[in-house]
């Protein structure tokens, strides 16, 4: 039924199975474990809901959270996976992200690219959380924004008009802002860590809980030194917009109880009862469905299909004013192409009705990819103490250490001349615009508006390399580089009728040169700040790659089977202009329809330098503010189309609130030693 775990753990689980019968009243209480107050079973739910949203991950649950406010309006979540409630051993000390992992098990969606030509040829793992808190839930909790040049690059590649102010910088960090309540480190783990933020970057009063971990290694307190000493400064305030340089980087844990703070522990776990917030487990949606046209000729949404399994009757719940999507990277643009929106001829060979011809569903696709150096390790890590299986390892402080030191590298830091690299990457946009995997002109137009902003990030302060130091293993230390702004970008399609099935993921990795030669630097890089004081001190032998990958070539070759995804798809359904191969616009409603808005990674157009967290809880505040303000507003123009709203068919006094907490996971790494400088040879670029 489930999979091995990728680490060090074997997970009893279960998976419960909801029978299928029709709409009866809702009993008095549940049978199933669910105890908290919203949660309903297929017999249970409504016949319709105000707002119907698809997936609860992170958006979904911020969303949830956030519309449910008002209590005249009637929201339904729908969640493939389970509530987790059974996992919260796994999920809630932030340390069973490494050590009693999540991923691969049911709690995983498990998907794998396609063969990846340029990468060895190999099907890479693209892990997923499936439980309600989405990735979140399984997820390495840092807790890292992006900088203010790269969202307001977003900000400009949107259709100028009012509404494409909703998203720059100052509302983004606004709405991150609203979604935190920031604590600071104990004085002892900031002065181990030689930690520097700025308190008056964070919020102060949101649900999520961002801070430091509640136990520091002396090895952790090296690194932002050891990048000095290598010319690389320091980010005094990262979370301010310029999160350029080294710096220990901010987790989503709770400094209460040090768990895991996540979508579902913030926004949902803590709410008193509300009977107009209704979550339904175990369900996976299978379409959109659609009625009339309204007066504009955009397609209006009259219900959500969902099943419990692929065998399952399937069911329809109506909506009175919207869907809103958010099954993350890769299951919103399922649910889209599933529901008949998405590319002609992908939907066409799949055999699904076309509803909506829209080319840019499932495109745009980019990822961050990683990959490690290993060395020994000459200090204690958090590994070795995990193994030691002492009292101290099992102390809630103990498992709140997460690996959290950062670094983003620009490109001249990483090849000297970045102005030459600027130069070659223009001279390659003809060329590579043949790898756009899609034949449409909106498509091709917007890979090159994602590929030029891109582009200026080469001579901008705009991290093009993350290195991330990991302790988490025993008896090694690793230091990991990470592309930040591919310039191959790949797509997800269906090649099947049932949302069951998995969708196809083909990244294109590697596809751009440019890539490469990125990755290749960030890894030369990797290797000379582990050879500098005081880090080099801390390390032994370099075990991997080791000194047998030691040329430019010998790193490109060795690169190309050792990468992995660092977790951050994005862009497939994109928020652009619909003639770049834009999905949503500035307000996040789907080009063609009526009352569909998708809200979640999916919609951010161009890589960030970041992990995707952070961002995304903004933009999911962001979104539940439009959507409060649009059904403030006069009724829209489409209106008449829609059902007049209704509470859910229950009279039931709610339940007693249930609280409940969370788990986690995520991927460890690396290893070597070759006295590598970096190199700034214009010869190692590419071409
Ligand atoms: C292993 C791992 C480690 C990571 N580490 C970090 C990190 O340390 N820091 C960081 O910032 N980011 C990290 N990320 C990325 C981050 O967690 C995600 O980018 C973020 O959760 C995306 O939010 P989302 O709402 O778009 O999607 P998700 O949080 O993935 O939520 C999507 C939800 O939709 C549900 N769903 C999908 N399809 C359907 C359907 N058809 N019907 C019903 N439900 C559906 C899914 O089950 C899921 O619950 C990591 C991700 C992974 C997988
Ligand atoms: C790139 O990084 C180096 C090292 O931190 C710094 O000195 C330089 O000013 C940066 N360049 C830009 C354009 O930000
Ligand atoms: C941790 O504290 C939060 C409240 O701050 C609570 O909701 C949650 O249930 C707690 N988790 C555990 C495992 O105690």
């Amino acid at each position: 039924m489930w999979s091995k775990r990728l680490y060090l753990t074997i997970v009893a689980s279960f998976f419960l199975h909801a029978d299928a019968r029709s709409h009866v009243p809702r009993p008095h209480h549940y049978a199933r474990s669910l105890h908290a107050r919203d949660y309903v079973t297929e017999s249970t739910v409504g016949d319709s809901y105000d707002f119907i949203i698809a997936g609860g991950g992170l958006a979904g649950l911020v969303i949830a959270s956030r519309l449910s406010e008002d209590p005249d309006t009637t929201v339904l979540v729908l969640e493939a996976g389970e509530s987790g409630d059974a996992e919260k051993d796994s999920i809630d000390p932030p340390a069973g992200t490494y050590y009693n992992s999540l991923v691969g098990t049911s709690y995983d969606w498990q998907h794998r690219t396609t063969e990846q030509d340029k990468a060895g040829g190999r099907s890479l793992p693209w892990p997923r959380g499936k439980v309600l808190g989405g990735s979140t839930a399984i997820n390495g909790m840092y807790y890292v924004r992006p900088s203010e040049i790269e969202v307001e690059a977003w900000k400009g590649m949107l259709d100028s008009n009012a509404d494409a102010a909703t998203w720059g910088w100052d509302n983004l960090l606004k709405a991150m802002k609203k979604s935190e309540t920031f604590t600071p480190p104990t004085s002892d783990v900031q002065t181990t860590a030689k930690i520097q933020f700025e308190a008056s970057s964070y919020g102060t009063n949101g649900p999520l809980h961002v801070t430091y971990p509640g136990f520091m290694y002396s090895v952790v307190g090296d690194w932002t030194p050891s990048l000095e000493a290598a010319g690389i400064g320091s980010a005094a305030d990262p979370a301010g917009g310029k999160n350029f340089g080294g710096f220990v980087s901010t987790l989503s844990i709770n400094p209460g109880n040090w768990t895991r703070s996540y979508s579902k522990s913030a926004y949902i776990d803590p709410l008193p009862p509300r009977k107009n917030l209704h979550i339904l487990v175990s369900a996976t949606v299978t379409r959109i469905v659609f009625g009339d046209k309204n007066t504009a000729g955009d397609h209006v949404a009259s219900g959500v299909e969902f099943a419990t399994s692929a065998s399952g009757a399937k069911k329809v719940v109506k909506v009175n004013k919207e869907v809103i999507v958010t099954g993350g990277a890769l299951g919103s643009p399922n649910v889209l192409m599933h529901s008949g929106v998405g590319p002609k001829d992908v939907l066409d060979a799949a055999g699904v009705p076309v509803v909506v011809d829209l080319p840019g569903v499932g495109q745009h696709l980019q990822d961050h990819l990683a990959a490690p150096v290993v060395w020994e390790s000459k200090v204690e890590t958090a590994g070795d103490i995990q193994t030691s299986g002492s009292d101290f390892s099992k102390q809630p402080a103990t498992m709140s250490f997460v690996n959290s030191a950062i670094a983003y590298i620009n490109a001249s830091t990483l090849f000297g001349d970045s102005a030459e690299l600027e130069r070659r990457v223009a001279a390659a946009l003809d060329s590579s615009v043949q790898t756009v995997p899609s034949k449409s002109n909106e498509v091709i137009e917007g890979y090159k508006a994602i590929y030029g902003a891109s582009q200026k990030f080469l001579t901008q302060a705009v991290g093009q390399i993350e290195l991330l130091l990991s302790i988490n293993s025993p008896k090694a230390i690793t230091i990991q580089a990470a592309l930040q702004h591919p310039f191959s970008q790949g797509r997800v399609y269906i090649d099947s009728k049932s949302a069951f099935d998995p969708i196809v993921i083909d990244p294109q990795y590697f596809s751009h040169p440019a890539d490469l030669a990125i990755m290749r630097e960030g890894i030369k890089l990797a290797r000379r700040i582990g050879q500098t004081e005081p880090m080099r001190s801390a390390l032994g032998a370099e075990t991997f790659p080791g000194p047998d990958v030691s040329t430019d070539g010998q790193i490109e070759d060795w690169l190309q089977g050792a990468v992995s995804t660092e977790f951050h798809p994005q862009a497939t359904c994109s928020m652009l202009p619909k003639s770049l191969g834009g999905v949503v616009n500035a307000k996040l409603q789907v080009y063609g329809l009526a009352n569909v808005r998708v809200a979640d990674s999916s919609v951010f157009p161009l890589s960030f330098s970041a992990h995707l967290a952070a961002p995304t809880f903004g933009l999911a505040e962001e979104a539940a503010d439009i959507l409060k303000a649009f059904y403030k507003a006069p009724e829209p123009t489409n209106s008449d189309s829609f059902d007049p709203p209704s509470s859910p068919s229950e009279t039931d006094e709610p339940d007693n609130n249930g609280a409940s907490a969370i788990l986690a996971s995520s991927g460890t790494l690396v290893t070597m030693a070759l006295a590598g400088m970096v190199t700034t040879a214009m010869a190692s670029l590419f071409y």
